[in-house]
Formats: structure tokens, sequence, C-alpha cells
């Protein structure tokens, strides 16, 4: 993507500006809930959404492969739960020091469609830092790199299919959708079935971020109910004293209210889902 810097008017000759992009999602939703209202089925999630510029190049156009998930088995990584120790699933220990920001404790269940728990599932995690930052070579905008935290943990879900993490708040960061282009505070969340061929990724975020409406990625989700799936509730039972701010998330694998995930490359629930993006 070209990444040229805006003049000193505060325009772009390359980019659009986020009130082009803020318009473009705005028409798009109200085409989509008339297409609704007018009966005709669409996907939760847009995956061809063009202010989302690098979807259009990044999202499947060509049929999916079924894949026989045995015979993938046979060469793929495994896992147990003997080879994770308990101390991945707090991202403020993995260093000598303790990283920077608002410490935060993140804590839900894992659902199926009737609302049953599903237990003893991998569930993993990637982020930024407090300040927006990744750990990753493309990462390159000017906020600093916390030597006290990588951004990366995982668990297994226990007997009730409860998680729980203990992290940092990640901050916003800027990407170069468009000019000016950030993306709301998120935690990318992956969910592995009973095997890595069932994997589900999606994102959560923070309730009352003031750049949802302006997110292209986010809005690619065209119904608000769906939308509003992916944001962690604040929960001050949840908040440790002293410590802590609490955030509660429950995560659908499937079902009419599942949390929206990243798109499935068959008909069938739960299975592979594409690869992530870097955002
Ligand atoms: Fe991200």
């Amino acid at each position: 993507m070209a990444e040229t810097q805006p003049t000193l008017d505060g325009t772009s000759p390359t980019l659009a500006p986020q009130r082009q992009i803020t318009d473009e999602i705005v028409q798009l939703h109200a085409e989509f809930a008339r297409r609704e209202a007018a009966g005709e089925k669409l996907p939760a999630t847009i995956h061809d959404f063009p202010p989302y510029r690098s979807s259009v190049l990044r999202h499947p156009t060509k049929n999916p492969k079924l894949a026989d998930p045995e015979a993938i088995e046979l060469v793929s990584p495994v896992f147990g739960e003997r080879d994770l120790d308990p101390i991945e699933a707090d991202l403020t220990l993995q260093h000598s020091g303790e990283p920077q920001g608002e410490r935060i404790t993140v804590r839900g269940r894992l659902l199926d469609s009737r609302g049953h728990a599903v237990p003893h599932q991998l569930i993993e995690i990637w982020q930024a830092n407090a300040g927006g930052r990744y750990i990753h070579q493309r990462d390159q905008h000017p906020s600093p790199i916390d030597p006290n935290f990588t951004g990366a943990g995982r668990t297994i879900t226990n007997a009730d299919g409860e998680y729980l993490f203990t992290t940092i708040k990640p901050g916003p960061y800027p990407w170069k959708n468009h000019l000016n282009a950030w993306r709301p505070a998120h935690i990318h969340f992956s969910v592995f079935g009973s095997g890595f061929t069932q994997r589900l990724v999606t994102q959560m975020y923070f309730p009352g971020d003031p750049l949802f409406p302006l997110d292209p990625i986010y809005n690619s989700i065209h119904r608000q109910e769906d939308r509003d799936r992916l944001i962690s509730t604040y929960d001050h039972d949840l908040t440790v004293p002293e410590f802590s701010m609490g955030y509660r998330w429950d995560i659908v694998v499937d079902g009419p209210d599942a949390t929206w995930h990243e798109p499935d490359p068959e008909p069938a629930p739960r299975h592979a889902s594409t690869a992530e993006g870097a955002h």
C-alpha cells in the first residue's frame, strides 16, 4: 500500500480522508440494512468492504478447498494441556520488570449456541502495548516498544468454559488504510476447538471507544448487534482492589448469538478461519 505522508494542509494525494471513509461506511450500512429488509440474506461480515481498503486485496476470491481434518493432523503440530504453563495467561509477568500501562483482568466464558460451556479449549491472545505498539517488524510507528511487554498469551478454558487473562490495556494505533486511520483499542483472540482445523479468530474491543464509527475493520460487520458482541463490559466485580480493572467478555462459537469471527473458508461451522492479518 502507498505510504504517502500528508501534505502541509493535511491532505494526501493518494489516501482518502477519514470523512470519505466514514461516509462510505454509513452509506454501505444503510444499503445492507435495505437489502436485508427486502429479504436478502447477507453474511454477518462483508468480506469485500471497500472502506477497508486492503481487504479488497486480501479477502478470498476463489472457492475454498475442503480439507480433511484427520489428514491435516497427521502432519500438523499438536498441543496438550501439559504444554501450557499457567503463567502464560499473565502477560504482565513475562519479563523482569512490570510493563507500562493500565493493568486489566479479562475474564469470560466460551459458550456454544445453546449456552453450554466449552471446556478445555485453547485460547490465545495477542495485542499492542499501552502505547499502541506491536513487537512486529511492520509496526514502525513512533511509539516506544515496552521491553517488559511482549503482548502474547494463552490459556485453556476450565471445566466451566471460563478463561482469565491478566494483561495491559492496549492503546489505539495508526494504520495506513486511509489518512489519519486509527484502530480502536483491541485484543486479538484465537479459539481452537478440538483440533487446529477448527480455529476461530476475532477481536475484543473496550466499551465507549470513540473510534468505533471511524474504523472500517470494525464496521465491516454491518449489523450493530453483531458489532456489540465484540465489545467487552466493564465489570467492577472483576476489578481487583489495588491491582487491575476488570472486563468481561463471553465468546459464543456458533449459532445465532455467535461472536463474529474472521471468515470461514467452508460453510460448515467451526472450521479453520483464514489467516489473520497484522491489524
Ligand atoms: Fe491489532
